[in-house]
């Protein structure tokens, strides 16, 4: 939904959102800046994932490791000899692809063929039509299913075996082009490590060559014994981690969902050896419930399981989301055996394991990862948020229905007129709530204007006084979703917005 997409761009940087990096020279490729509201949007949703992780379990705490870390952990973690991109270049454009983009956006094709023809199905058939019925028997569909599904399945054969002369054979004998000139010119495919490199120390033949981390996990492992023993953990347990995290990504579209610098939020679960696949379960249970908490359509989420399993994962899902650009990975959960824990332990000559006094034995755990990009959810909750809505009296709004907990701005406190004592009012109600709240003051502009200007912004409540207000020392509060107002006594209030807005 190409229309969508552009208001969601347009209306996150009007509205003080997400802007473009170094935006007066033009720009940083994949790097994005938060202003006012998306730094608070965003610091919510980090918080409103901490507290669920390390509050609400008792037996998760949460660390807060370095973005820089030894280099032998990206060694141990396989991020140095695997952590790749299969690139390719046409020799004619001169323009350089990821190889398996290439293949995927080929599949893409076909599937939104499919779709196409059960979108016309079901309007032919109407009410009575079953679409994943149709899909699994109409020939025209399942041939174009085929023809997405093959060489996906082809290309990660390929990659899986190293195979890079075989990629570029595939794409060739796809017949796929240049998206940009239709050029079918392409060089040889040749991997390219995500991580960005950088230098520890100041003289060229002293510095060490380090990495900013490509993810906040391997943090958590090497910290794994230091946290069992002080926190006197017992498994199983959990350490949590949110922080920046950076890949030199090359195909760089679609905003901050695919961004250089990033954030995770992460948590590692160590689990007794052969109980991981149930603790699997737990988690996906648990993050899916996360995610419904926050009322957001449960519609726009999704599981989607790996068939095809990482070398070291024995179980793998995704939970997605429908993004304006279809659903796509919003956060994955991994049941990663005791791969990590076990290389950390062979690269660097220590043991990380845990002596189960049940057991009466040393083992290394298993872990069970939930990783979920910040930056990601961001998106997930701005997205769904935005609507035009058409009003009864014909006109149009535009409201941004963001979970009232995660609201940058909780509530717009606004005097009526700028005279006759009612902004000062309005500063002694701020001054009551600015110490549990993040209200915002306002006075321009007649109210009605005001009151869209919040729903645009997100603001779930408007708090209007008014010339009765030094009578019944009472305000008008304006609920953003439904638009109903509420009379409510001034020293209620707080207590009012805080019961609908706080975690
Ligand atoms: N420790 C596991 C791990 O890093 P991942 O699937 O590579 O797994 C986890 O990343 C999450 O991080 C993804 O589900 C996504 O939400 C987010 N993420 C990954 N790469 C990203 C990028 N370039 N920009 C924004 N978010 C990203």
């Amino acid at each position: 939904n190409q229309d969508k997409f552009k208001k969601v761009l347009s209306h996150a940087k009007e509205y003080g959102y997400v802007f473009q990096s170094s935006e007066i020279y033009d720009g940083l490729q994949a790097v994005y800046d938060y202003g006012q509201n998306g730094a608070e949007l965003k610091r919510n949703i980090r918080e409103y994932w901490w507290r669920a992780m390390t509050q609400l379990n008792q037996d998760i705490v949460g660390i807060d490791a370095a973005i820089f870390m030894h280099p032998t952990t990206w060694k141990a973690s396989g991020h140095v000899d695997a952590f790749n991109d299969p690139l390719i270049d046409n020799k004619d454009s001169k323009k350089r692809y990821r190889a398996d983009v290439l293949v995927e956006d080929y599949a893409e094709k076909y599937r939104q063929k499919a779709e196409k023809e059960v979108a016309k199905a079901a309007k032919r058939f109407g009410d009575s039509f079953d679409a994943d019925m149709y899909r699994e028997t109409n020939p025209r569909v399942m041939g174009y299913l085929k023809k997405a599904q093959e060489p996906v399945e082809r290309l990660a054969r390929l990659l899986e075996a190293e195979d890079l002369a075989g990629v570029k054979a595939l794409i060739e004998e796809l017949g796929i082009a240049d998206p940009e000139t239709g050029s079918k010119n392409w060089t040889d495919v040749r991997q390219f490590n995500l991580m960005f490199g950088t230098k520890l120390g100041a003289s060229a033949d002293t510095a060490t060559d380090l990495y900013l981390r490509p993810e906040t996990a391997q943090g958590i492992f090497v910290n794994f014994l230091n946290v069992q023993k002080t926190g006197r953990m017992k498994i199983p347990f959990g350490i949590a981690q949110t922080g920046k995290a950076f890949r030199n990504e090359i195909v760089a579209r679609q905003f901050i969902f695919r961004q250089r610098e990033f954030e995770q939020m992460e948590m590692q679960y160590f689990v007794k050896p052969g109980t991981e696949l149930e603790w699997f379960e737990v988690w996906k249970e648990k993050r899916m419930a996360w995610h419904k908490s926050l009322g957001i359509d449960e519609k726009l989420y999704r599981f989607h399981d790996h068939e095809k399993l990482a070398h070291y994962a024995n179980a793998a899902t995704d939970i997605e989301f429908d993004f304006p650009f279809g659903f796509k990975e919003l956060e994955g959960i991994h049941s990663r055996t005791d791969f990590d824990l076990k290389a950390h332990e062979e690269h660097s000559g220590k043991k990380l394991q845990f002596f189960d006094h049940e057991e009466n034995k040393n083992y290394v755990p298993y872990v069970i990862e939930t990783s979920i990009g910040l930056d990601r959810m961001f998106l997930a909750v701005f997205s769904s948020a935005l609507e035009d809505e058409q009003l009864e009296d014909g006109s149009e709004r535009t409201v941004l229905k963001i979970p009232a907990v995660l609201a940058p701005v909780k509530a717009a406190i606004l005097p009526l007129l700028k005279k006759d004592g009612l902004p000062e009012i309005a500063q002694e109600i701020i001054d009551d709530l600015k110490w549990s709240l993040k209200v915002q003051y306002d006075e321009k502009d007649a109210i009605g204007r005001r009151y869209r200007r919040q729903d645009a912004a997100g603001t779930p409540y408007c708090v209007t006084i008014d010339h009765d207000t030094k009578e019944d020392q009472a305000v008008t509060v304006r609920d953003r979703d439904s638009m109903t107002q509420e009379r409510v006594a001034i020293k209620d209030l707080r207590n009012y917005l805080e019961s609908r807005v706080s975690m």
